[in-house]
């Protein structure tokens, strides 16, 4: 089982990043203990962070061949990248969409998230406990899909 959990824009600043709003650890931390529940669950986990739009549907479009799912926290992306929803859409593995903070909770433009309606569904509001949903959803859905396949 390997899984992708993949980071956008701004995410490698977690720790220094409003500390109020996305608390202290970081990036290295969260990913640290993802790889631990990995371990946990029987799955191989690649994480991997970038800034930028291209890079991440590279990504996307490489996991669909070599990955079982996704966790992805697509970051300001979130709100308004059609080219990221579109290449979530274009995946037969599941993409599970996690934040931090409780989107729906903020700004009134972060409320919507173009992503939620490809995704296999959203994790909002545990902080770095949102990783770690998303991965036990991610594994669980790979696995169920395994069966039915
Ligand atoms: C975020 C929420 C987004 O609105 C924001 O732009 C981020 C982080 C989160 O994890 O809470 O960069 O995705």
């Amino acid at each position: 089982m390997n899984i992708l959990v993949l980071h956008g824009p701004n995410l490698n600043r977690l720790g220094k990043r409003e500390p109020a709003v996305y608390g202290t650890a970081t990036l290295e931390q969260i990913n640290s203990q993802v790889e631990e529940l990995a371990r946990e669950l029987g799955a191989e986990v690649e994480c991997f962070q970038s800034n930028h739009e291209g890079e991440l549907i590279d990504k996307l479009q490489a996991a669909a061949e070599v990955m079982d799912a996704v966790v992805f926290n697509p970051g300001a992306f979130t709100h308004y990248s059609i080219a990221l929803r579109d290449a979530v859409a274009s995946l037969d593995i599941p993409v599970v969409e996690v934040h931090l903070s409780n989107i729906h909770a903020r700004e009134e433009f972060r409320h919507k998230s173009v992503i939620a309606p490809v995704a296999a569904g959203q994790i909002s509001g545990f902080g770095p406990e949102s990783y770690l949903l998303g991965l036990r959803a991610a594994v669980s859905l790979a696995q169920s899909r395994r069966k039915t396949n």
